[in-house]
């Protein structure tokens, strides 16, 4: 879809969408329009007494004179209280209620209603923001579909008092959702067609916007020791790969090459779990429902996602973001309940689950990414546990962190974005639960109680006192359900999360 920003004028004809506040008021552009329809607008809003230019509501009117065919009033609730996350959702809702209904373009009237914190041009990249991101389709593999079920929409037009400030604000908006569609794609894409290898080359890509990209094949993980990784991979045909990805937005400040002696100086570093595949490996899952487990890489999906949003947007940071890709299954090569393997930080780990795959993967890549990079901080995303469900639904992320800053800092760009976190407890009586007999640790806990806090435990055994931050992402990655910004299926949550922590916090300035 293609969204343009020109001068605001009232159209004269076509589909047109404006702005009502609570209750039912339009905005001053909109009473415009309804004044050249002689009202038709506001009889309309009068017969329908539900419709009282709330948040998330709408109203239809169609063929309201000869020449427009349809107006959309779209609620923004009470004028001082909008933020920037409603105007998303109002955009988002803009092009699900016209996206097919067999319109080629729709123009929106944005100006600001009296009140409202934001002008209207920010309203009008706000808007657009939500109409793109909602806009997306996994549709690659549909190739009979008939061309009244595809999308008719394909020119959004947002009028408003400043175009080409709210074009600018646009700008760095689209460079996000680029990265969201970029991870929708991925965790949509079925495992035969994305496997680790594959799935690497998508990360290479982002060469092409300036980011550096190593590929570390099995053989190199192999003289580096990463035990634990190594032995999630074996089952599989597929090699497994570690791919480092590095965006140096921020060439003069510290953290260039790492920081020598760490933290403050150093990148700030993301990290993520990418199986490609997880079939549990000889702890083998349920056939039921199995075919969700194509998007146990949306961790590292969310890491080359995010990655091409700061790229894209040229974020005045540098980043480092790590994937660990392996695909987990069962056959005469695979890793055994109870093997027991040596991780690269030489930590020994007894293996009584091969369905906990996750940690280990996250083991040798959070360590090498600490050892390597001396971090700022390290961010790993995962689809790490079914507890987490259990716990927070579909709502919010689970969040583990060392760091206080950190956690507050996320909670915060989350809440700001509409992807929520919630935080875990960590605590050295959780740590006990993964005390092993036989190695330094086990991968799994001592019963079936607090799986997504002992997943978080062994995690942080690799993580030293580099702040950290676990987001167990289980729940929040594939939805069932459309929300208006967010389309059912692959959500890319965790990318507008870290891209706003990232903005709000860890920038240079100027
Ligand atoms: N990838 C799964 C977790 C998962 C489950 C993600 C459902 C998304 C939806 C993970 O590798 C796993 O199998 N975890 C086990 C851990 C257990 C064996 C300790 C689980 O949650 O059952
Ligand atoms: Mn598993
Ligand atoms: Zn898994």
């Amino acid at each position: 879809m293609k969204i343009s920003f020109s001068k605001l004028a009232v159209p004269e004809t076509g589909v047109v969408v404006i702005g009502a506040v609570e209750d039912g008021k339009l905005t001053p552009a909109g009473q415009e329009l309804d004044k050249k329809l002689k009202g038709a607008v506001a009889r309309a809003i009068k017969a329908a007494p539900r419709f009282k230019g709330k948040k998330e509501q709408s109203l239809d009117v169609l063929a309201p004179s000869g020449k427009i065919d349809r107006v959309l009033v779209v609620g923004l609730g009470k004028a001082k209280e909008i933020e920037a996350r409603d105007l998303q959702a109002a955009g988002g809702q803009v092009y699900a209620g016209l996206a097919n209904r067999g319109y080629a373009a729709a123009t929106v009237l944005v100006d600001a209603p009296k009140g409202s914190p934001f002008s209207g041009d920010e309203m009008a990249a706000e808007m657009a923001f939500g109409a793109r991101l909602r806009s997306y389709r996994f549709d690659k593999y549909r190739t009979k579909e008939e061309a009244d079920d595809k999308p008719s929409l394909k020119t959004l037009r947002m009028l408003c008092d400043s175009p080409g400030k709210a074009r600018e604000a646009f700008g760095i908006r689209d460079r996000v959702a680029d990265g969201v569609f970029l991870t929708r794609d991925l965790v949509s894409e079925p495992a035969n067609v994305l496997y680790p290898e594959t799935l690497a080359e998508h990360a290479k890509a982002l060469t092409e916007l300036g980011v550096d990209v190593e590929i570390m094949t099995k053989a190199q993980m192999e003289k580096l020791g990463m035990g634990a990784l190594l032995g999630v991979a074996q089952g599989s045909i597929r090699e497994p790969r570690l791919v480092v990805m590095q965006w140096q937005g921020a060439p003069n400040s510290g953290g260039r090459k790492g920081g020598a002696k760490g933290t403050e100086s150093g990148p700030v570093a993301f990290i993520g779990k990418g199986v490609t595949f997880d079939t549990g490996g000889i702890s083998i899952k349920p056939s039921g429902g199995m075919e969700d487990m194509k998007w146990d890489m949306g961790g590292a999906g969310v890491v080359i996602g995010l990655m091409k949003a700061l790229a894209g947007r040229a974020a005045k940071v540098n980043a480092v973001g790590i994937v660990g890709l392996v695909e987990n299954m069962p056959s005469g090569t695979a890793q055994r309940p109870g093997d027991i393997v040596t991780s690269m930080s030489g930590q020994t780990i007894e293996v009584l689950n091969t369905d906990a795959e996750g940690r280990l993967v996250l083991a040798d890549a959070v360590w090498y990414c600490k050892e390597r990079f001396k971090p700022r901080f390290m961010v790993d995303l995962a689809t790490l546990t079914g507890a987490i469900i259990i716990c927070l639904g579909s709502e919010k992320a689970g969040m583990f962190a060392n760091d206080d800053e950190l956690a507050d800092r996320l909670f915060e760009a989350g809440e700001a974005v509409g992807e929520g976190v919630w935080r875990l407890p960590l605590s050295d009586s959780y740590d006990k639960l993964i005390r092993s007999d036989a190695a330094d640790m086990k991968n799994i806990g001592d019963g079936r109680g607090a799986g997504s806090i002992v997943g978080a435990q062994f995690i942080q055994r690799f993580v030293d006192d580099t702040p950290w931050a676990h987001l167990d992402i289980a729940g929040v990655t594939w939805s069932k359900k459309n929300t208006p910004t967010v389309p059912k299926g692959g959500t890319a949550f965790g990318v507008r999360l870290l891209d706003r922590l990232v903005a709000d916090y860890y920038e240079d300035k100027g």
